[in-house]
This record gives C-alpha cells, sequence and structure tokens, in this order.
C-alpha cells in the first residue's frame, strides 16, 4: 500500500489542464492566435494521469495526439476553453498551460472578407477574452492547486510574481521565451517555479522532465510527506 501511494500519488484527485493556443476568428477562413505547439501542456495532462489522478484536457487546435489516459475535450475559442474549464470542475487541480489569444474581433464576419480596390485594410475592432486561470483562481469552487504559467519575453520573475497574485495561483511556471531561447514551439523548456515561498529555477529539460517535475511538484505540495 505504500508503495501504491508513492507510485501514484495522486489517485483519487481531479486535475483539468488547458493546452494549446486559442483560434479567434476574423471570419470564416482568418483567426488571431498565439504561438503554442501543446507539447508542454499536453505533457502535463499525461504526467499527472501517471501519478493516478483524473485528468481532463481541455485543449486548443493541436496537431498533437490525446495523450493516454485523459479525457480530452477539443476547443477553439478562448470563450469555449472557459466554458469547457467549468464544466470539468470541481477539480483538486488546475494547470493552466494553454497559450490564450487576449483579444478576439468583437463581431466575426460571418462571411470571407474580400480585399477591395482602393479601400485599404480593414480596421478590426478587438474585445478582451475571459482570463481562464484568474476566473479559477478566484472561483467559489476554487481547486486546492491552482498553477498557471507565465510566458515572457522580458523581466520574467518581476512579471511571474505580478501573476502569481493576480491571478489567485498557488504557482506560476515561468519561462523565457524570447527569440534565441527556442523554447517556444521547441522540445526543451527552462523554468522558474514562483510561489509564495520564493523561487526555485530549474535547468533546461525536456518538456516531458518539466512536466514529471512539475507533477511531482503538485502531488507533494497537496499531501506533503509526513515528517
Ligand atoms: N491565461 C488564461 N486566460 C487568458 C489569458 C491567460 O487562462 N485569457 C493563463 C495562461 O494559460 C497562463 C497565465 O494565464 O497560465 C498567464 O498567461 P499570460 O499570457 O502570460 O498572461 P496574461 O495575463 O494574459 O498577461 P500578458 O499576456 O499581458 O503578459
Ligand atoms: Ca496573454
Amino acid at each position: 500500500a505504500g508503495d501504491a501511494r508513492r507510485d501514484r500519488p495522486l489517485a483519487g484527485r481531479r486535475a483539468i489542464v488547458t493546452s494549446g493556443p486559442t483560434h479567434e476568428p476574423i471570419d470564416p477562413v482568418r483567426y488571431i492566435a498565439n504561438r503554442s505547439s501543446g507539447r508542454q501542456g499536453h505533457a502535463i495532462a499525461a504526467a499527472l494521469a501517471e501519478l493516478g489522478a483524473d485528468v481532463t484536457l481541455v485543449s486548443g487546435p493541436v496537431t498533437l495526439a490525446d495523450p493516454a489516459g485523459v479525457t480530452v475535450h477539443h476547443v477553439e475559442t478562448a470563450r469555449e476553453m472557459l466554458d469547457a474549464v467549468l464544466a470539468a470542475l470541481p477539480a483538486d487541480i488546475a494547470v493552466m498551460v494553454a497559450a490564450v489569444a487576449d483579444w478576439r474581433v468583437d463581431t466575426a464576419a460571418g462571411e470571407k472578407i474580400k480585399k477591395k480596390a482602393g479601400e485599404g485594410a480593414p480596421l478590426l475592432s478587438l474585445t478582451e477574452n475571459p482570463d481562464i486561470l484568474k476566473t479559477i483562481g478566484h472561483h467559489a469552487q476554487r481547486p486546492a492547486m491552482v498553477v498557471g504559467f507565465a510566458a515572457e519575453t522580458q523581466s520574467v520573475l518581476d512579471n511571474g510574481r505580478a501573476k502569481l497574485a493576480s491571478k489567485g495561483a498557488d504557482l506560476i511556471v515561468a519561462n523565457d521565451v524570447s527569440a534565441g531561447t527556442g523554447i517556444m514551439g521547441g522540445p526543451r523548456n527552462q523554468v522558474a517555479i514562483l510561489s509564495a515561498a520564493g523561487v526555485e529555477h530549474w535547468p533546461e529539460l525536456d518538456k516531458s522532465a518539466v512536466a514529471d517535475r512539475l507533477a511531482r511538484l503538485i502531488a507533494q505540495r497537496l499531501s506533503p510527506a509526513p515528517g
């Protein structure tokens, strides 16, 4: 029994993970999106399942296969992602990894927008999308462990710490995605873990290793080992 608890410390726990980008339609053929492969989020969903958690993965459009042993909901937009996350509550763990588009076009065109000679380019009027992490971090059914990401191109730790507070998260996984780091879309990641306790720098690792280590950390913070 001791071994089962050690190998599957998240048995009986429910987790919600978001991953990938969202696509916000401009018209039927065009959209606004962030860069995101979904690799890190999908790896985290798989790692939590590996530790025994009952995992719901809410994924934006990605080319990755659904991870084994995970319930996957496929969505396109931020609003659909929020709805799917709320529908998956209650949960013990929320890990919001998706690169959610911050803005959507107020009213997407029903037909393809055509170029018109001499009229110039269309102006898009944008509206802010709901903040899924912040909604979950302040929800009446807030999971016991709420984890967010902060992909930054500058002042990584300061920006990450600001997000820890504003989003109501227990942990923020901060990483530097500026050009030249090769993190975005690549197989490796280098992160710092921010919490009320301070900052912990992890070495550069495969995204699957970051996922395993994060899943272990979440399990440990939910049920600290006795002694
Ligand atoms: N996030 C979210 N919903 C949004 C925007 C962000 O759930 N509409 C989550 C991301 O999944 C991530 C965290 O919030 O876990 C931080 O995302 P990020 O884009 O770095 O932060 P923002 O608050 O959007 O701020 P900014 O883009 O201006 O840095
Ligand atoms: Ca953002």
